[in-house]
């Protein structure tokens, strides 16, 4: 079995820098062959900084296109949006009973923060409590390893801290320590000041997507051997950012060492270190930024890798959050979510583990008709695609049969033929409470099918 691998990336800019890619999202993406790939846009996380809704909607969209350009395939890894899977927040808020203050005191954003001069009563606790929303989004995939940049590095300590200290308290092994995997050479790469790690809210990037004008800027701008003044001194390779650059960016490693051999000299000039530096990004990434444009306002695309996405991780997420609760001791009902007479338990409301067993197919009703003699139930025959059913709704109270033919709906498919005195109902009807109450024998409410669009194939399952 493969192994499993998580990471977020916040959407609190619009594109990614190099930084971004060679610390952590080129690993991202590389992994996405050899192991089962979770990566997630922790757009929760990024309202820390971004409270402007229209921004956030264009950052997400931002960062799922740089990632498909760069490589992402979403046909191999599940990408999804971290809101969209509630899992997440439920499991943060659970996690925060198992890490103390004192701890949280120590992580780096917190300290940072408060080195900017914002005094301790007016920190957002948004920010505060990042770590354990960020360890809930890890343990829910009970991942083996984070590929992350450097400066995630406590955040996944503390995650091992909070699992450990859930796993002992229930003496019970639910959560396995995840692993950080973080490039030692290039976990964290300097910005164009020379000094600071390359970060979008510290202005010192080098883009991958902006206009090239942009990039050259960025470039040509960068800190170099600051001891050298004149192009016939001899400069310094070793920890110089434009050299850092040709390490990761140029492919051309005979034109480096040559150009590394000639500053060590005195012969060459920042000017034409920096201009084969821009020459070298551009052949990098010519064919992401490509890519990039041919994607650029694909919404559709977006949703739908989201929404897909979003089904599958839920998918885990839920039963690990049903595993949780149930070891804490919530029982967690899917009370008026969902009441479906499931033919595993029978009862109008089920819990998470009987929920997790049904099976939810679109079906669509070719026939529908009401058994002579019935004064509850409807017969229906339903294609799912590669075969119909007969299946029996007591819906007679709310739908006449006309009204249905045709419609395309959700089924529970899974359940042992139950006998009606018409003959076996080889399923379910999956139905929904209306606003006005939850429906079911005693309620006597009117049921609520859901009607399944164009775009959802008749014989799909939903998770
Ligand atoms: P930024 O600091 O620019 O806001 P993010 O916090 O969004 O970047 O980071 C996204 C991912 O990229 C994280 O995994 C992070 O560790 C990694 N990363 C960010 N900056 C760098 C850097 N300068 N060097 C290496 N990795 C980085
Ligand atoms: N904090 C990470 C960053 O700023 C993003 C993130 C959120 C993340 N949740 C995560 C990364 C879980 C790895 C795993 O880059």
């Amino acid at each position: 079995m493969k192994q499993r691998i998580l990471s977020g990336i916040t959407p609190s800019g619009s594109e990614l820098h190099i930084g971004n890619y060679f610390g952590a999202v080129s690993a991202q993406i590389a992994l996405q062959d050899s192991h089962e790939t979770y990566y997630f846009v922790a757009d929760l996380h990024a309202l820390t900084t971004v409270r402007d809704r229209e921004q956030l909607e264009k950052n997400i969209t931002g960062v799922v296109l740089d990632y498909l350009a760069l490589g992402l395939d979403p046909d191999k890894c599940v990408f999804f949006r971290q809101s969209d899977v509630s899992e997440h927040s439920q499991l943060a808020v659970i996690l925060a009973n198992f890490i103390s203050y004192g701890q949280m005191k120590r992580m780096h954003a917190f300290k940072d923060k408060l080195q900017t001069g914002t005094s301790v009563d007016s920190i957002n606790m948004g920010l505060f409590n990042y770590p354990i929303l960020m360890a809930a989004d890890i343990l829910l995939y009970k991942p083996y390893g984070v590929p992350v940049g450097e400066d995630q590095r406590q955040h996944i300590e503390l995650t091992r801290d909070i699992a450990e200290s859930f796993n002992k308290t229930y003496k019970i092994s639910t959560f396995p320590l995840p692993e950080p995997i973080i490039s030692k050479e290039v976990g964290r790469v300097v910005g164009t000041d020379g000094e600071r790690k390359m970060s979008k809210s510290l202005g010192n990037i080098i883009g991958i997507f902006e206009d090239e004008k942009v990039i050259e800027k960025q470039i040509m701008g960068s800190f170099t051997d600051p001891k050298r003044i004149k192009a016939t001194d001899p400069g310094r390779v070793e920890g110089n950012p434009v050299f850092i650059y040709h390490d990761l960016m140029n492919d051309d490693k005979g034109e480096v060492e040559d150009l590394k051999a000639r500053y060590r000299a005195g012969t060459v000039g920042d000017v034409e270190v920096k201009q084969k530096l821009v020459a070298a990004h551009k052949r990098k990434f010519a064919g992401a930024r490509a890519k990039r444009k041919e994607l650029e306002g694909n919404i559709e695309l977006v949703k739908k890798i989201l929404a897909e996405g979003a089904v599958k991780a839920r998918k885990f997420a839920s039963q690990t959050l049903a595993e949780v609760y149930k070891i804490i001791g919530e029982h967690n009902k899917l009370n008026n979510y969902i009441a479906c007479r499931s033919g595993i338990t029978m009862k109008s409301i089920i819990n998470f583990d009987d929920y997790s067993k049904i099976e939810v197919r679109v079906g669509k009703i070719v026939e529908a008709m009401v058994p002579e003699g019935s004064n509850k139930l409807i017969q229906f025959r339903v294609d799912f695609g590669e075969y119909q059913k007969t299946i029996f709704s007591g819906i007679k109270e709310w739908y006449s049969p006309e009204e249905l033919v045709g419609v395309k709906t959700m089924w529970v498919t899974n359940l042992t033929p139950k006998k009606t005195p018409f003959g076996d109902s080889e399923g379910m009807l999956f139905a929904c409470d209306t606003k006005d109450g939850p429906f079911g024998d005693a309620q006597g409410k009117k049921p609520y099918i859901v009607e399944v669009g164009d775009e959802v194939e008749v014989g799909s399952e939903f998770h």
